[in-house]
């Protein structure tokens, strides 16, 4: 069985100030984690490094928002793989919806930038889910399929190589109503499909993990880990502040 993951994603919300108090309290606050549960946070990039310096310490992973595909050269304002692996970064977060709507990102992208992650060592996590028009016409399974196999076709892993999925209903995130653990155990359950449609099965096995994210809080949690296809979360607003965050992990550290 994998080992259950919490990640949290603090997208655009905390300068270095605020990064540096969170991170301090989550360390003091999260000292008896166990083997069985991985937390992951995703600060933005300007503190990256600070939190890199920071959680030295503790038992906390570091990742970023996004990544960009190439190596090195003329592109202004991006970040290369080799960059986020140079301050500390072990995680990725890759076609996140809201860099899909606001910046026009795509499952072409999202490719290009998971094999680079993969090549520099980073742990990438695809962020997949339908838009509220999409579900309405019916289309939830087929664009979920898609964004998938879109994204990974193509890219040959490692026995070791590990990738994270994140099903994010575009419609639910930031909302504060989770759908319901079972829905997203259905769509879990069709990523899984999907990925045994692409790699051998003891490949999707092993190297994957499949989450849930949006409007996940301490309330939820719980019955979300506890679906068999559901290997952990990814939290947003409810990450955010250090009470909320201790009280996600009190619930379900640990559950299976
Ligand atoms: P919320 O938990 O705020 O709904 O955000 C979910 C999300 O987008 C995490 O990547």
């Amino acid at each position: 069985m994998p080992k259950m993951i919490f990640i949290a994603n603090w997208k655009m919300n905390l300068g270095l100030k605020e990064t540096v108090i969170l991170i301090k309290q989550l360390l003091g606050g999260l000292k008896k984690i166990k083997n069985n549960l991985e937390i992951v946070i995703c600060p933005s990039f300007t503190v990256l490094s600070e939190a890199s310096k920071l959680l030295k310490k503790g038992n906390i992973k570091l990742g970023s928002q996004d990544v960009f595909w190439e190596e090195k050269g003329a592109y202004t304002g991006n970040i290369s793989p080799k960059m986020l692996k140079e301050i500390g970064c072990e995680y990725v977060i890759i076609g996140h919806s809201e860099r899909r709507q606001y910046l026009g990102e795509t499952d072409e992208m999202a490719h290009q930038k998971i094999k680079a992650a993969i090549k520099e060592g980073l742990i990438p996590i695809l962020c997949v889910g339908e838009t509220f028009e999409e579900r309405q016409e019916g289309q939830k399974d087929y664009i979920i399929i898609k964004q998938v196999t879109k994204a990974l076709e193509g890219i040959s892993l490692s026995r070791g190589q590990k990738i994270i999925i994140a099903y994010e209903p575009v419609w639910v995130i930031g909302s504060g109503q989770a759908v319901k653990p079972e829905e997203a155990e259905y769509t879990n359950q069709i990523i899984k499909q999907s990925l045994i449609d692409l790699y051998p099965r003891d490949i999707v096995e092993q190297n994957f993990r499949i989450i849930y994210g949006g409007s996940v809080d301490s309330s939820v949690i719980k019955s979300f880990v506890e679906r068999s296809v559901i290997d952990g979360v990814l939290v947003g607003g409810a990450s955010l502040k250090t009470k909320d965050f201790i009280k996600m992990i009190n619930k379900i550290h640990p559950v299976k």
